[in-house]
């Protein structure tokens, strides 16, 4: 059973978190899809605003009450997002709340004075998310199934929309446990499954949408990709008492990904990497890498 302060932390966290993500992978699907599913467009920009409208509540409750090692991780912004976002915006004319990010940047301002009591609050602000989030999911599926149908075309591979899916159910798994109070370790590895499957993914992703010139690049993320293939398989099939060992070679790996998610993210920053990787999309990656290792590493701490 969860006390109140950590029922109010891990609910900032996990908002903070996946409320971001929720919204750039609804400015992914808008961006990418062609003039005749304006309708589309507009859904996904609609509900993109929403999650703003929510994540800039969970930002102005989070100051003072956030973990150091949350802030430290660059889970939530990283050096790039600001620039990255002015990028999309100019190269695809979508509209991002950049003030969010400052706030979201200067939540590490360490002056600022807690708030308490916050626990009615922050179920509510949990449940509406929920209701929200369950209708992003809906709208994926939808975009998802039209596309399988060659119904819709989108430049988003299906593999991913997929993928925008699975992310947004583990994160309405997550909010349902916490606002159950029923947070425990005892699936930690069913969770490193699901983030190893997510890192082959993105490397799957990168691979295909780098430039056909990108050699050196594409073979690395191929790598990458059978790497964490390998690392589901391994943690699928680890028992109980073999977590430590196996969460020490998926952080190893995963920290490998993520120096190599960097420095793709400030190589398409500064149009030094050719490609189809928008990045806002490069820097969405690195952050979910972030997610990973805190995870990792919070994780192994009870290991020794
Ligand atoms: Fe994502
Ligand atoms: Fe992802």
């Amino acid at each position: 059973m969860l006390k109140d302060r950590d029922f109010i932390r891990l609910s900032l966290e996990l908002n903070l978190f996946f409320g971001r993500i929720m919204k750039e992978h609804l400015i992914f699907m808008a961006i990418s899809m062609p003039i005749i599913n304006s309708k589309y467009v507009l859904e996904a920009d609609t509900l993109k605003e929403s999650f703003e409208k929510l994540l800039e509540e969970v930002v102005s409750l989070s100051k003072g009450l956030i973990s150091k090692e949350a802030l430290e991780s660059n889970e939530f912004v990283t050096k790039y997002t600001l620039d990255a976002e002015k990028q999309v915006e100019d190269l695809f004319g979508v509209c991002i709340n950049k003030k969010l990010t400052e706030a979201t940047l200067d939540l590490a301002d360490k002056k600022s004075e807690p708030l308490y009591n916050l626990e009615g609050y922050v179920a509510d602000l949990n449940e509406r998310i929920k209701n929200l989030l369950m209708e992003a999911i809906k709208f994926k599926e939808e975009v998802h199934e039209e596309v399988l149908k060659c119904r819709l075309s989108t430049f988003i591979y299906p593999q991913m929309l997929e993928h925008l899916v699975e992310e947004a159910k583990f994160y309405l798994k997550l909010l349902l446990a916490i606002q159950e109070r029923n947070i425990n370790d005892k699936d930690i590895l069913e969770k490193e499954v699901f983030w190893n499957h997510v890192m082959m993914d993105h490397a799957l992703f990168t691979r295909g949408l780098l430039d056909p010139s990108e050699e050196d690049l594409i073979k690395r993320a191929q790598d990458f990709s059978k790497k964490f293939e390998e690392l589901v398989e391994k943690t699928k099939d680890a028992k109980k008492g073999q977590a430590c060992e196996i969460s020490g070679k998926n952080l190893k790996a995963t920290e490998e990904v993520k120096d190599f998610n960097s420095a793709a993210t400030k190589g398409i920053l500064a149009c030094e990497i050719k490609g189809l990787i928008n990045p806002l999309l490069a820097d969405h990656l690195l952050r979910e890498t972030n997610r990973y290792i805190r995870l990792l590493k919070d994780f192994l701490k009870t290991c020794k």
